[in-house]
């Protein structure tokens, strides 16, 4: 299972870098960096060597090619999201062509998912924080969409986005999505846990009796 972090916050990525699998942004995330975008993408992508998703803002088919091309110019390793529209789909199936990467972003069923596997999208970002919210059930869309995808040998992927918690993480990982892009929040926590917190601190105490030679 591959963990991305989702954050456009520089020092969060360098801080992570050595575990994480690559990066996701979008406008909102972005905005709290109070940067040009194309200084802060730079940055990410000068950090990590795996995928990096950066959001368009048009919502035009020619306008999101357009802005894709450029993001796409700015390192190898950047993969365009595309919002999950009529429009956007026609923008994914013709950046296909050109073998520019893909996620689509805003994904919240199953039947938008199997639309964009059909069109070409590299990844596809089901928002399971954002359903669960709206009173739905944000890990049964994934489990919904990664059996769709599996049936029909798409090889589109699935990032598991809009993370709220530890809990979101491993429902993924138990559902075997291949992928979890995680809040810097987050994923701090998942390294921890009151037990082993509590058994160093006893290892350390007991230590303290053992005879110095
Ligand atoms: O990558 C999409 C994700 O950042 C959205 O998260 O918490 O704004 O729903 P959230």
């Amino acid at each position: 299972m591959k963990l991305y972090l989702d954050t456009a916050n520089v020092a969060e990525i360098r801080e992570l870098s050595w575990l994480v699998d690559g990066v996701t942004t979008n406008p909102s995330l972005v905005a709290r960096e109070k940067r040009p975008f194309s200084e802060v993408l730079g940055e990410i992508c000068g950090i990590v060597r795996g995928p990096v998703s950066a959001e368009v803002v048009a919502l035009d088919r020619d306008g999101m090619i357009r802005e894709a091309r450029e993001l796409a110019r700015v390192a190898p390793n950047v993969v365009v999201k595309i919002p999950m529209t009529e429009a956007g789909m026609q923008a994914v199936q013709a950046l296909a062509r050109e073998e520019v990467h893909t996620n689509v972003t805003l994904v919240f069923s199953a039947n938008q998912a199997l639309l964009a596997a059909k069109c070409g999208a590299t990844y596809v970002s089901p928002f399971v924080g954002r359903i669960d919210d709206a009173g739905g059930d944000g890990m049964g869309v994934v489990a919904e969409i990664l059996p769709i995808y599996r049936h029909y040998g798409f090889p589109t992927e699935v990032i598991v986005a809009s993370v709220r918690h530890p809990g979101h993480v491993l429902q993924a990982a138990l559902l075997g999505a291949p992928i979890a892009t995680v809040p810097y929040e987050v994923l701090k926590k998942l390294f921890g846990h009151p037990l082993t917190e509590a058994g160093i601190a006893r290892f350390l105490k007991d230590w303290q009796k053992v005879p110095k030679a």
